[in-house]
This record gives structure tokens, sequence and C-alpha cells, in this order.
């Protein structure tokens, strides 16, 4: 079976680094013309000139924070403008604040909010009308196995992350009927830039550090994600393919998560 989204218009957020970039890739050497954003314009526009000796005019990265209501009405204003509409729309972007009930100040909360669960709301408000002129699409949300597993290591996304899951389902009860899928991917461990930030090196090597926190998760397949792994459910949820998938959290976590 050949997933393809040949003639597809597809915004991805993030696409400066990790799960977004390769999402981008994975669509782009798929056929799909992407607009993806990133906060660091020059960042985004190193990625960008990568690309486009190969892909040409199919690739358009702008800056654009998802936290903030107007850059994401420019987001999808731009893939209106340049490309016609919009097909596919992934939800990838986001920060993650850390802390528990004692640390967690309202500005971190709120941010979690604005950056995950608002970004999802303002970005497929602005995006189904869109779809629906083009006759459907699908809504992809890149969301965490915490959502139905809460973790105190990570308290507020834990917390957000159930609510981008009931958003996705309800996106998906209003609007598959008219075309429009929504799905979320549950990730559990996934390796990326973010991953080097977090490594304390006075405790052992990076790899180390991935292969001892698959340990304590108790990653069943005994080893952290790579983005790829990610890039391919990503493609195989926007394409016809998963024609009749919609409304659910697809877990790319190696058996990581406890529910049944
Ligand atoms: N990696 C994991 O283990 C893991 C696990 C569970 C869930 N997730 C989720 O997967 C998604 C991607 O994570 P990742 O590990 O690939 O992160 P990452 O390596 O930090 O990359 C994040 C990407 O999003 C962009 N970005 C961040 N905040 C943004 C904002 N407010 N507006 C626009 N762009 C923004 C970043 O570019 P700029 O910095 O230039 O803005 C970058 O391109 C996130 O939603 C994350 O919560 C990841």
């Amino acid at each position: 079976m050949e997933l393809s989204l040949k003639d597809k218009i597809a915004v991805v957020t993030g696409g400066r680094q990790g799960i977004g970039h390769c999402i981008t890739e994975t669509f782009l050497a798929a056929g799909a013309s992407v607009v993806t954003c990133a906060r660091d314009e020059a960042g985004l526009k190193v990625e960008v000139d990568k690309w486009r000796p190969r892909y040409g005019e199919r690739i358009v990265g702008i800056r654009a924070d998802v936290g903030q209501p107007q850059d994401v009405e420019r987001l999808l204003a731009e893939a209106s403008q340049r490309f016609g509409g919009v097909d596919v729309l992934v939800n990838n972007a986001a920060t993650t604040e850390s802390g528990t009930l004692a640390s967690l100040s309202d500005a971190q909360w709120h941010k979690e909010f604005d950056v995950k669960l608002m970004a999802m709301i303002r970005t497929a408000r602005a995006a189904v009308p869109l779809m629906l002129r083009r006759g459907g699409g699908s809504i992809i949300n890149i969301n965490a196995i915490f959502a139905r597993q809460p973790d105190v290591s990570f308290y507020a996304s834990s917390v957000v992350r159930a609510g981008c899951l009931a958003f996705t389902k309800l996106l998906a009860k209003e609007y598959s009927g008219k075309g429009v899928r929504a799905n979320a991917i549950g990730l559990g461990l996934v390796e990326t830039p973010a991953w080097r930030t977090w490594h304390d090196p006075r405790k052992g090597s990076y790899e180390a550090f991935l292969g001892s926190t698959a340990e304590h998760y108790r990653v069943p397949i005994g080893r952290i994600a790579q983005p790829q792994e990610v890039g391919n459910v990503a493609l195989f949820l926007a394409s016809d393919a998963a024609s009749y998938v919609t409304g659910t959290q697809l877990d790319v976590d190696g058996g990581m998560a406890a529910y049944l």
C-alpha cells in the first residue's frame, strides 16, 4: 500500500526541529505542499533552505507562535493564499512546563494551555472551514499517553493532554460526517533535540541517559522512539489509507502505556 499525499496541502506546526521537522519532511516526500512554522525564524529558514532544492515551492516556513491567536490566523491564511486551502493539519508545536502542584505557577499553567490545547482549538477553528470547502481533511493532534495515564513528572502536561484528547474526540464527532477526520497520536518517549537539554553529562553519556530513561518508564520495546516512527504514523493518518480512522488516539509508545 502506497501512502501518498500527492496534491494535498498540509499545515504542520513546529517544523524547525524534532517530530515536526520529521513530519514536514515525510509529507513533502509523499508529495504534499507544506506550510510549517516555528518561533525561531532564522533557524526555520535554515531548514527550509535545505528542503528547497528538492521540494521547490512546495515548502513554506513562517515565523509563528502557536500560543498567539493572531499568529495562528496568519499561519492558516498563508496556506490558503499560497496553496488554496488546507487538507491536513498537524498540531505538533509545543513546549512543556515542568513542576508539580506546589511549584507550577499560574503563568506556567496558562502557557501549557495556550501552546497545547488553545493552539489546537485555534488552528482547527481556522482550518476546518478551509477543509470543508475542499471536501474534507485530516486533523492530527500530536498528544501524549499521559492524556490517559497522568504522570507527576509531566504534571501540567498530563492535565492539558487529557483536554487535547477530549477536543480531538469532539472534533471527530462534529465533523467526521462532513469528511474531516480528527485523530491524536499518543506519544511515549521520542528522541528529539529537546532530550539533549534534559541530559546531565555529569551523570553519564547521552546514550546511557536514553537507555536508563526507557528502563525507568518500563518501555516494553526497550528503547526510546525515533521521530520517523512518529512521522510514519502521521503519514498514515493524513492519507486516504486511514479513511475510516477518526476520533481515536493512536499510541506510538513502544507499549509503554499501562491502560487497556
Ligand atoms: N519528544 C518526546 O518525547 C515527546 C513526548 C510526548 C509528547 N511530545 C510532544 O511532541 C511535540 C513535538 O515535540 P518535540 O520533542 O519534537 O519538541 P522539540 O524538539 O522541542 O521541537 C519543537 C518544535 O516546535 C517549535 N515550537 C515550540 N514551541 C512553539 C510555539 N509556541 N509556536 C511555534 N512553534 C513552536 C520549535 O521551534 P521553535 O523553538 O523555533 O519555536 C520546534 O520546531 C510536542 O507537542 C511535545 O509535547 C514529545
